[in-house]
């Protein structure tokens, strides 16, 4: 077993990610699937460095910190403040959080910076951009929009059209215009420092390390592509690797580029920087070297990533290694995208469907999600998807019906009639265990080639047949049996010794309900070496307290329901609430019309009301009684056009009948806001038309 061999010497990633928002379960599956992967080397014996990072700088995050209201190191201090309850949560054991805005990343990414450049690999050139003229800025592509070129679709972003699919340069939008102040861009010219990746050094290098057996098979096939033709920023395409642009002109986030004042590394040059950082920061709070650690030819190197950020990984980020004198990576594992229920895949901002916090406030077991993670994740670059009812039933029935059952059904019985002493196993017991303690190495092999789901498929299958084992030998009758004794605690301690071998393959992927399980079996910390050999007769275990519940699809529905709408801020309307809703029918039974005002007067015995003579092209005149004299003269009112209620019934008042009413505005707090708006329509409508 690999265990046997001298302990490697790991080096593990994940991506880092934007420090613009919180993590949403497409991270918790990387970092899940990085953790079975790391605590697998660990129980290999293996040495394992495993650390991540926030992702800091770019301008997205700098123009979102501003929109806070925040520096920009404040909002990604503020947003790193939040990643302690979802590792912890979902028991992801980081060696390390760190931050590329750290000291240690900007020294490193200056260093590294500097090594290509002496390696005659960096090269300035003159590039034309648009600029912001009102916020005195280049403008990212994502930051420009305007009609597509194509369709003409208005609001398309500065790299493609979303309606249409056209991929273009932002120059060819029609009608740019900044996202960020709606100025109209101008085009600006400034000096851009370029990555030489076209250089043939970098391109020999590239193709053989990307070749050479190291990257998943789909994964190599998908790069070789890549150093034939590539697609540019206009749609078109060219032969080859092109060069890379590595700066970005102030204001920025970022790291300033040694001797090119203004000047800042593109947020991608520094971030797999940061794997290096954060690993740096580890070793030196442990006060070990970080260059004596590197320098070791024995260490190997492995980030777990997402198959959107193959490039980085695959050319920009060995490139940079390599020809600055560095280790390049032994591999980059490529994950596929996790969806929810089917959905699309979660945008990396909004990241829907499942909310990784909500899932756990809920009460819902975190093992379960790593399981259920687990048992869909293969070493292939492949989506995978989460399905409520399929969650349910892989837990319940593998978790619960095959794995847990095993301990609950034998270990009261060790516990009340042998005090919780094991005892030996006879033959039959030592036939079932055998093959289980032999298969062992084939499943942490599978777990250390990360196939998961194949793994996971092994356990219960040899679960399947601990449960086989147990329907035929029913301890629960040997129990009620005269002189049944010793076979019972036979039985019984085959079940807990095959339960024991199960929970040291499912430790990696359930390390809490593995601590539960050595505190109950009253075990040393469980390994896949400890799989070679049983409790034994005489080995005395804990009481059986039950290891985990069954999933509730109560948890579910919760989880899955939309959280429930901020009530939205009301401004009252004009002074007043809204009218309850109705329906067009009853709007349709007001009859409102345009009417001519043929005379006006005041009405004497009245400081409200005047008199009107309306004009609806009847061929008769209607008089209508008005509230408003406090603010219109008469005779300002004769001969103007305006709308009236036609079919309210007539009212007899103190004055007179009024035959309908007409339309005016007024502020609901009269006190306040004591105009009277009497209304009146655009031009060309005639006396009896009617307002619809
Ligand atoms: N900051 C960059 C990575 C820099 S690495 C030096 C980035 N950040 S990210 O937050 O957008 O993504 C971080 C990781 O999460 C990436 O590996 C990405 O592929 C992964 N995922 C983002 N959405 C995902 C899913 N829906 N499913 C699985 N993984 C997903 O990219
Ligand atoms: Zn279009």
């Amino acid at each position: 077993m690999t265990a046997m061999s001298a302990p490697r010497k790991l080096f593990v990633t994940t991506a880092l990610p934007y420090a613009n928002g919180n993590f949403h379960i497409g991270h918790i599956m990387e970092y899940i699937q990085a953790d079975i992967w790391v605590r697998t080397q660990r129980m290999l014996g293996h040495q394992v460095n495993f650390v991540g990072a926030d992702d800091t700088h770019g301008a997205p995050i700098m123009i979102a910190a501003e929109k806070a209201g925040k520096t920009p190191q404040q909002f990604v201090a503020d947003i790193a403040a939040g990643r302690k309850p979802y590792l912890d949560g979902f028991h992801i054991a980081f060696d390390n959080w760190h931050s590329t805005d750290a000291p240690e990343n900007h020294t490193l990414a200056r260093q590294i910076y500097l090594d290509l450049q002496a390696a005659g690999l960096i090269e300035t050139r003159v590039i034309e951009q648009f600029f912001d003229p009102e916020k005195n800025m280049f403008l990212p592509d994502r930051f420009i929009k305007g009609e597509c070129p194509k369709c003409h679709a208005k609001d398309q972003y500065g790299d493609n059209c979303e309606v249409c699919g056209a991929v273009y340069a932002p120059t060819d939008l029609i009608e740019p215009f900044s996202a960020l102040s709606g100025a109209k861009p101008v085009l600006k010219s400034s000096e851009h420092f370029f990555f030489k990746l076209s250089d043939p050094r970098c391109v020999a290098f590239l193709e053989q390390w990307t070749q050479d057996g190291r990257l998943q098979p789909e994964v190599a096939n998908k790069v070789k592509e890549w150093f034939t033709v590539r697609t540019n920023p206009d749609g078109t395409q060219s032969e080859g690797l092109g060069d890379w642009d590595i700066s970005r002109d102030a204001p920025y986030f970022g790291i300033e580029i040694p001797n090119a004042p203004g000047k800042y590394f593109y947020v991608w040059l520094d971030a797999p920087v940061g794997y290096l950082a954060s690993l740096k920061n580890l070793l030196d709070q442990r006060g070990e070297s970080y260059d004596d650690y590197m320098a070791d030819p024995a260490l190997e190197q492995f980030h777990f990533i997402g198959k959107d950020i193959v490039t980085f990984h695959t050319l920009f980020w060995p490139a940079m290694l390599k020809f600055s004198g560095r280790k390049t990576p032994d591999s980059v594992f490529v994950h596929g995208f996790l969806t929810v229920n089917n959905g699309e895949k979660m945008s990396k901002s909004r990241g829907t469907g499942l909310d990784p916090l909500k899932y756990l406030s809920l009460g819902m077991n975190p093992e379960w999600l790593r399981y259920y993670l687990a048992a869909k994740l293969s070493a292939r670059n492949e989506d995978v998807d989460f399905n409520p009812d399929d969650f349910m039933a892989r837990v319940n029935s593998d978790l619960i019906g095959k794995y847990v059952n095993i301990a609950s059904r034998a270990a009261g019985f060790i516990h009340k009639r042998f005090g919780g002493q094991l005892g030996a196993v006879s033959a039959d017991g030592q036939a079932l265990l055998a093959p289980l303690q032999s298969a062992c190495p084939a499943v942490a092999e599978l777990l250390a080639e990360r196939e998961y789901g194949k793994a996971l498929r092994e356990i219960m299958l040899l679960a399947d047949r601990i449960n086989e084992y147990v329907d035929q030998n029913k301890p629960w009758e040997l129990a009620k049996q005269e002189g049944m004794d010793a076979r019972l605690q036979d039985v019984c301690s085959t079940c807990i010794e095959a339960f024991r071998l199960l929970s040291i393959l499912l430790k990696p992927v359930m390390p809490s309900l593995a601590l539960q399980v050595e505190a109950f079996l009253n075990v040393a910390p469980l390994d896949f070496a400890s799989a070679q050999s049983l409790l034994g007769a005489g080995h005395r275990i804990n009481e059986y307290k039950h290891l985990m519940q069954r999933v509730d699809i109560k948890q579910l529905e919760a989880l899955f329901e939309p959280p429930a709408a901020p009530e939205p801020e009301r401004l009252v309307p004009g002074g007043e609430e809204l009218a309850p809703t109705i329906t067009i029918d009853d709007f349709a039974k007001i009859d409102l019309r345009i009417a001519q005002i043929v005379n006006c007067e005041a009405v004497e015995g009245s400081t409200k009301l005047l008199r009107l003579t309306l004009d609806v092209g009847e061929g008769r005149h209607r008089n209508v009684f008005s509230g408003i004299a406090s603010v219109y003269r008469p005779e300002d009112l004769v001969g103007k056009l305006t709308v009236m209620v036609a079919n309210l019934a007539p009212r007899k008042m103190k004055f007179g009948v009024s035959e309908g009413m007409v339309l005016a505005a007024s502020h609901g707090d009269e006190k306040a806001n004591p105009g009277i708006y009497v209304l009146s329509p655009g031009p060309g409508a005639l006396p009896g038309m009617r307002v619809r």
